[in-house]
């Protein structure tokens, strides 16, 4: 069994002191930087863009996972590549041309993932899962950190999961809203390989023990 991974959403941060967050998970035992891009008009908020990612490149020592929240993401492909994303996940209810956008995102060197807002069925999955590196499952409705885990997240991470094993291939299943210790076993349990966790890491007295129980508790 590989390694569990956590991703601490920055979107949680003290953007005031952001350089001072990004040494914590550089220090930390943390895997990924998971960063969101909001636009405003694909979800109810708008979050950071390019200049603040750029920042956040120069000091990341970790893989950068970016998730785009943003109507039309072709148009800025080439530009999140440039700013140092390493993984690149746009939502499948955001793309008309999914396979070609995949394909884009491979071409700029960057891992490609697609996310799924709570309502979207595993199954839309089945003839895209074969080029893609990740799926992000959502377990909140994009746009704010802080919701609540829904709870039928676990049913889909078992779906996805029998998808991935019946196309016999290898793709990274992620869950991204509500994550702590009462749902971080029971998420890998169901088959996920990585956490995002936002209010959950910054919002605690001691973020790198958090993190660090986290990663133990994954990986249990
Ligand atoms: C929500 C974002 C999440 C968010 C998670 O739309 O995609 O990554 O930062 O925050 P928490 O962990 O607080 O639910
Ligand atoms: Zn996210």
């Amino acid at each position: 069994m590989s390694k569990k991974l956590i991703a601490p959403s920055l979107l949680a941060a003290d953007f005031g002191n952001l350089q001072r967050d990004i040494e914590m998970v550089n220090s930390s035992e943390a895997d990924w930087f998971h960063i969101d891009i909001m636009d405003g008009v694909f979800v109810p908020n708008i979050s950071y863009g390019m200049p603040v990612l750029k920042a956040i490149s120069k000091h990341a020592k970790k893989t950068i996972d970016v998730h785009l929240m943003i109507v039309d993401p072709d148009r800025y492909i080439k530009t999140f590549a440039d700013l140092g994303s390493d993984i690149l996940t746009v939502h499948y209810e955001a793309c008309t041309h999914l396979h070609r956008t995949i394909q884009a995102i491979k071409a700029e060197g960057m891992k490609a993932g697609v996310a799924l807002n709570p309502h979207t069925n595993i199954n839309v999955l089945e003839d895209i899962i074969n080029d893609i590196d990740l799926v992000l499952i959502m377990s909140v409705n994009p746009g704010f950190g802080g919701q609540s885990f829904i709870e039928n997240t676990y049913n889909k991470v078992k779906q996805l999961k029998q998808l991935i094993a019946d196309k016999n291939t290898n793709v990274i299943i992620e869950i991204d809203g509500g994550v702590t210790n009462k749902n971080a076993k029971q998420l890998v349990d169901a088959g996920a390989d990585a956490l995002v966790a936002g209010s959950y890491v910054f919002k605690s007295d001691n973020q790198l023990e958090t993190i660090k129980d986290l990663k133990a508790l994954a990986n249990s």
